[in-house]
């Protein structure tokens, strides 16, 4: 059931201090991603919130780099396409760009301008939701698209950074919270 599913994944995620900078407590997804039945789980748990809160999606659009990891496997699950929001300068053509703020340092989010149609239903994912710096990027290339934005996915909600302030008013679905 459900609660097993997220005590698999709970199982499956772990804590390193100071990395990759002194005062940071990064949560390593790796476990996860070695473990069949733990991927399972996960997908199974974002596929189970996905058609009972959106089913009406087009795409799922991912976050480079660890959002490549879950986000095709859901997207499988439901018969729909993949999008990539990728870090600067790695997709080929046309591309729209918007700069961002981490928990440890900057970066800029890209996505190629014909990934995605005005009007398409899009939901986002990535592994973890820290200061949401990234997700919000990610959200303001959805809107320069002119997708609509039905919502974001992560494993990981770091709650004390209170990254889904910097959502709204979009929602945020987190699969562990600490
Ligand atoms: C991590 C994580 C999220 C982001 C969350 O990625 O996978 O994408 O940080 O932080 P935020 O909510 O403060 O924006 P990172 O940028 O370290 O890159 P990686 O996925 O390439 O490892
Ligand atoms: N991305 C931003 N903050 C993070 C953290 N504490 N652990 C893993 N990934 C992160």
């Amino acid at each position: 059931d459900r609660e097993a599913k997220l005590q698999l994944v709970h199982r499956h995620i772990r804590a390193f201090p100071d990395f990759p900078r002194k005062g940071i407590l990064f949560r390593d997804i790796c476990p996860i991603l070695k473990d069949p039945a733990a991927l399972t789980a996960v997908t199974d748990l974002f596929e189970e919130h996905v058609r009972q809160n959106h089913p009406q999606v087009d795409l799922i659009v991912g976050l480079d780099a660890r959002g490549f990891l879950f986000g095709p496997l859901l997207a499988q699950r439901l018969s729909i396409g993949f999008v990539l929001v990728r870090k600067k300068g790695k997709l080929p053509g046309p591309t729209l760009s918007v700069l961002y703020d981490l928990e440890y340092g900057k970066a800029e989010a890209e996505i190629q301008d014909d990934s995605v149609a005005p009007g398409q239903k899009i939901l986002l994912i990535d592994d973890l939701l820290a200061t949401g710096g990234t997700l919000y990027a990610a959200c303001e290339l959805m809107k320069k698209q002119q997708a609509e934005i039905l919502g974001c996915m992560v494993i990981i909600e770091l709650k004390e950074l209170n990254g889904i302030e910097k959502l709204k008013p979009h929602n945020l679905f987190s699969l562990i919270q600490y």
